[in-house]
């Protein structure tokens, strides 16, 4: 995660990496020196077969403590560091996790400082499987995980791909971008775990012809920052979105190109969410005609394009919503507070996140955002300049304190 989009989750927390020995222990390095970028103190935990793919030195240096190997004697810190270590951890990691360290864990062996220390800690506690796919799929392994998912622990799934053996499948340590992401979810805010949030972004394009569109420069940044936010504190987020950016982690992303196709989308999910945050650039005209092969110049002296409008999705929203909470945005070029009221009464919604797309910092496409948040019944606040996700984490702050929210106006029970 880039500087300019941070919120310091891991700021002064205290993190166990435990690293065991697969070919992925030397990615292990790499994902230490995120965690402490992002803040953290990691104090890393390595097992014996670790210590053949990479040194301990290597993790001293990155972490600033020396990392730890042993239970007794050199190396361990003393008899009752697993006692130490876990009193004051805020998170237990154990990443790459092999087979063999899942087996333990899941059995509560105890016969190393890794897993003794396990068993010591009384804070969340996280996995990231690697190791061949063949092994990864096997029933023992799988069962083991099943355990530790059972008794509270986060699995964050390997991926498919070329794996070291030579072997194509599953079983490739996450990408650190998605180990970094389950740490901050597991110590964020939980104020919406559970909650089911659909998120909207980017600027959506009407076609013209088979090549060609009428867009906008919404560039998808605000939205993306939401749907990361929202899933950070513990929501389920489907992220409706016609940006060409990559979803972040943990979320669903499903991806739109026009109003039409995002309103469908919406429609298809409105009733089992909880939360509806508008932050699309919708289209309000689509091209009224879409020509089936290329316009061609040479047979045009001019081109006239005439347009009909498409359907305001949030109003439509907040004519039907029942329990939901619909937050709008507003992006004005003028009268800002007074458009963005406007807009808030007339799609009936409960909050509106208003921004000025002229003033610098707050444009279209721009790392930061200028926003000022609006409340039925006039209440308004404004917020400084502020990194996207930042500027995300305050507007969620704002959505977790509506009455309604509060009083948690919930759908039916959901499967996961
Ligand atoms: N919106 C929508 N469907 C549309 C147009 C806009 O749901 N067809 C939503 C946007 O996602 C945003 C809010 O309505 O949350 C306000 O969008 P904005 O473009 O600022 O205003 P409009 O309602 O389109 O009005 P105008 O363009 O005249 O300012």
């Amino acid at each position: 995660m880039g500087q300019e989009e941070s919120v310091r989750v891991l700021e002064g927390k205290n993190i166990i990496l435990g690293v065991s020995g697969g070919i992925a222990a030397y990615k292990g390095a790499e994902l230490c020196r995120l965690l402490v970028q992002e803040g953290a103190t990691v104090r890393v935990i390595m097992t014996r077969a670790a210590r053949e793919f990479i040194t301990p030195l290597t993790f001293s240096t990155l972490t600033g403590h020396p990392a730890l190997t042993e239970t007794f004697g050199e190396g361990s810190g003393g008899p009752l560091t697993h006692i130490d270590l876990a009193r004051g951890a805020d998170l237990f990691l154990v990443a790459p996790a092999t087979a063999n360290i899942l087996g333990k864990l899941a059995a509560g062996i105890a016969d190393d400082l890794l897993t003794t220390t396990a068993l010591a800690v009384d804070c969340p506690t996280l996995v990231a499987p690697a190791m061949n796919v063949h092994m990864f799929a096997k029933a023992a392994v799988q069962e083991n995980l099943a355990t530790l998912k059972r008794r509270g622990w986060g699995v964050i799934e390997p991926e498919e791909g070329f794996l070291a053996c030579g072997a194509t499948g599953k079983g490739r340590l996450a990408a650190l971008e998605r180990i970094v992401a389950a740490c901050r979810r597991a110590l964020a805010p939980q104020d919406f775990r559970d909650r089911v949030v659909l998120v909207t972004a980017g600027g959506t394009r009407e076609p013209l012809d088979p090549v060609r569109y009428i867009g906008n420069y919404s560039s998808g940044k605000m939205g993306h920052a939401l749907a990361r936010a929202a899933w950070e504190r513990g929501a389920r987020v489907t992220l409706i979105t016609a940006s060409q950016l990559p979803p972040p982690p943990g979320v669903t992303a499903v991806p739109v190109r026009t109003a039409a196709e995002m309103l469908a989308s919406l429609k298809e999910r409105f009733n089992g969410a909880d939360v509806v945050i508008m932050a699309a650039a919708v289209a309000d005209f689509r091209p009224g005609r879409v020509a089936d092969r290329k316009i061609k110049k040479e047979t045009l002296k001019e081109l006239t394009i005439s347009l009909e409008p498409t359907e305001d999705i949030l109003a439509a929203l907040g004519r039907v919503r029942e329990r939901q909470l619909l937050v709008g945005f507003a992006a004005e070029t003028e009268d800002l507070l007074a458009n963005a009221r406007h807009k808030l009464a007339a799609k009936g919604l409960d909050l509106v996140v208003a921004n000025d797309v002229t003033r610098p910092g707050a444009g279209f496409g721009s790392d930061t955002n200028i926003v000022t948040l609006l409340y039925p019944g006039g209440r308004y606040e404004e917020l400084p300049r502020l990194p996207k996700l930042e500027a995300a984490y305050r507007i969620l702050d704002a959505v977790a304190a509506l009455p309604r929210f509060c009083r948690g106006e919930r759908g039916p029970e959901r499967e996961d």
